[in-house]
């Protein structure tokens, strides 16, 4: 069972985020961080960037991979997650660029991008702590319903919902990819300790479905449950069908 934290807002989740990560990095100077993109975990790397900062927290040390990536966007496109993930990880934390990677979403090389990256992720030993958002769906990385539990880092098709969720970061709809690179839910499962993140009405559904629903792919916020360390951390409304 997931250990639920309910707290006021974001930036208390921050805090708390913050605390758990310095925590870590402190007993573990080359600790691998699980990154997620998305709006929810915005506030807790801007309370870890702080507190990296006030408490002159070596980071130098600190390996990164993010959960997924966009398949087809030109090189340096802003709202590609290689430029999201170095706008608001990399560079406010100030961490070493070349230690934190993002799936690979260039088509010419997709074919074995996923492996080479589960390749990555097993070399640097797995992902110390990974930090989850979680989709209206209920996706988590961009592991839509129906993906399976047991999934690897591969080439998926955005539903219809998630791209409409996501259009508001691009000019138009059309312009958001049909297809997304993402770590499995097995790949995200393998990591020792998951921190799911969740505020707002719009995300209670999901949320209830995956700390207390049943384990399903239909769900894969879900899966949590099989992982025998998770802290879910939500505000209020987004605990509301708890
Ligand atoms: C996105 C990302 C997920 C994220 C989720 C929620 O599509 N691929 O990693 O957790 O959807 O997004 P948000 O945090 O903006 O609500």
């Amino acid at each position: 069972m997931a250990e639920v934290v309910v707290v006021a807002n974001e930036d208390a989740a921050g805090a708390l985020v913050a605390d758990t990560i310095v925590s870590l990095i402190r007993s573990k100077p080359d600790v691998v961080l699980g990154l997620a993109t998305g709006s929810t975990p915005l506030a807790s790397y801007r309370a870890l960037a702080r507190r990296i900062a006030d408490d002159a927290v070596d980071v130098r040390g600190v390996r990164g991979f993010a959960l997924d990536e966009y398949v087809g966007l030109p090189a340096g496109h802003p709202e590609s997650y290689r430029a999201v993930i170095s706008r608001e990880v990399v560079e406010p934390l100030g961490l070493t660029p070349e230690l934190v990677r993002v799936p690979n979403g260039d088509p010419a090389s997709i074919e074995h991008a996923g492996a080479d990256y589960e390749a990555a992720i097993t070399a640097a030993g797995g992902v110390d702590l990974q930090i989850l958002g979680i989709g209206r769906t209920g996706h988590i990385g961009f592991n839509e319903p129906g993906s399976s539990l047991a999934s690897l880092t591969r080439v998926k098709t955005l539903t219809e919902a998630t791209r409409l969720d996501n259009a508001r970061f691009f000019d138009s709809p059309a312009d958001v990819p049909m297809h997304c690179i993402t770590q499995g839910i097995g790949t995200i499962l393998r990591a020792r300790h998951l921190v799911l993140l969740a505020f707002g009405a719009a995300k209670a559904h999901a949320v209830a479905a995956a700390v207390e629903g049943p384990v399903s792919a239909s769900q894969p916020g879900s899966a949590i449950q099989l992982h025998p360390h998770t802290t879910v951390i939500v505000d209020e409304a987004a605990a509301a069908e708890l």
